[in-house]
């Protein structure tokens, strides 16, 4: 009985691996849609503020607070042209404000480039 428990633990844990390599793709397209234009290609900045090594390193909550409320991680108002995703939603697919899921994998793709 044991060992099934543990075989199932291994198991998910495997799928929980599975599933992230899957939401840094779902992160990549919904980064290279709505934030590559300002943010860079590698979230290098741009017209927007360099992300990279930067707000990658704030709480999800704060990095969720800016890209839907315009806040920075000390809940000042971040200049324009920072969207507010809160209220105007995603260009692509158009008018969906980010959920919880879709902020994890953007957060988690613009991670990888942390190091570089
Ligand atoms: C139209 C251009 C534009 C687009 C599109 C855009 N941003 Fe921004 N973003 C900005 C600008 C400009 C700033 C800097 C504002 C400031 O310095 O106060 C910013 C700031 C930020 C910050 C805060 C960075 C910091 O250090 O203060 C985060 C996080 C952020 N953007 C994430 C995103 C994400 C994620 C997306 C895509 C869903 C996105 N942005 C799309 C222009 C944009």
């Amino acid at each position: 009985m044991k060992m099934i428990f543990g075989a199932a633990i291994i198991g998910l844990g495997l799928m929980t691996g599975l599933a992230y390599a899957e939401d840094l793709d779902a992160g990549k397209t919904l980064f290279v849609a709505n934030c590559q234009k300002c943010h860079g290609a590698r979230a290098q900045g741009g017209v927007g503020a360099k992300l990279a090594g930067d707000a990658t390193k704030w709480t999800f909550e704060a990095f969720k607070n800016a890209v839907l409320n315009g806040r920075d991680d000390e809940n000042r108002a971040l200049k324009k042209p920072m969207p507010l995703f809160g209220q105007v939603g995603l260009t692509v697919p158009a008018g969906k404000v980010p959920d919880d899921t879709d902020l994890q994998n953007v957060f988690a793709y613009i991670k990888t480039f942390d190091k570089k």
